[in-house]
């Protein structure tokens, strides 16, 4: 099977080399049967530079660029963890990535106006993946940011039409915190991807995100 990873910068970048080297045995592990493609996100230090980028008055798109550099940095992390299992230079773009004869191939951020969903999901596309698992640190999609409104439910499964309506409401600013971004949500909507939103904090739920079981959020057509 081929599976694409989105595993948020919240999950790697604050944890210590011992974890991170875990995720990467899980995903050794997994590619023993499948070909893994991951896109890693930027997490804490995406949001701190573009902070520091935008109080100094830089635009969204110098902000968004100062983002994908994090996300790359974050990759690189990832890819000194996986050692032989995957390239030393992390894929710059989505031919790279599926012209690579690794068995897991490694890339952050593509282009401004995004995240790093967006980019999980074209390359989803472009890979043709028959899975894409969006690697978060909350336990699936709520009707609204639980830290925001207290009432807000997790769903268990969703319409690729109710993600895109609640994608929508989200904010398209540099760095800004939402489940999934409105890009993502249209490209997983128009290739039908089954797609499903897990925490990562649980480094079981690499493996059932991907082959079933998991308790996140699982995202289908009608
Ligand atoms: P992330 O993909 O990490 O955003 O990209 P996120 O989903 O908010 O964060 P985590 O990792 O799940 O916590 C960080 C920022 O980098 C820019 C955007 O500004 C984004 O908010 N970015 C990233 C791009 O502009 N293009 C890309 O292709 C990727």
């Amino acid at each position: 099977m081929i599976i694409v990873y989105s595993l948020g910068g919240s999950i790697l970048a604050d944890l210590d080399p011992d974890r991170i080297k875990q995720y990467a045995e899980a995903l050794i592990e997994l590619s023993n049967d499948h070909k893994i493609y991951i896109v890693v996100g930027g997490g804490r230090i995406a949001r701190e530079y573009i902070q520091k980028a935008r109080t100094l008055g830089a635009s969204e798109i110098f902000c968004d660029n100062i983002g994908i550099i994090a996300t790359r940095i974050n990759a690189m992390i990832l890819a000194a963890a996986l050692g032989k299992a995957a390239p030393e230079d992390i894929a710059q773009n989505y031919s790279d990535a599926v012209e690579s004869h690794y068995k897991i191939v490694v890339m952050g951020g593509i282009s401004p106006g995004q995240t790093t969903d967006a980019v999980s999901a074209m390359l989803a596309e472009r890979a043709h993946a028959e899975r894409l698992v969006i690697v978060t640190s909350v336990d699936g999609i709520y009707t609204a940011d639980p830290e925001i409104v207290s009432s807000a439910k997790k769903l268990n499964n969703i319409t690729t039409k109710e993600l895109v309506h609640l994608a929508m409401k989200t904010d398209m600013k540099a760095g800004s915190r939402s489940p999934i971004d409105p890009l993502a949500a249209k490209i997983i909507e128009r290739s039908s991807i089954p797609t499903a939103v897990v925490n990562g904090k649980k480094i079981e739920n690499l493996k059932k995100g991907a082959l079933g079981g998991h308790d996140g959020t699982e995202i289908k057509k009608e």
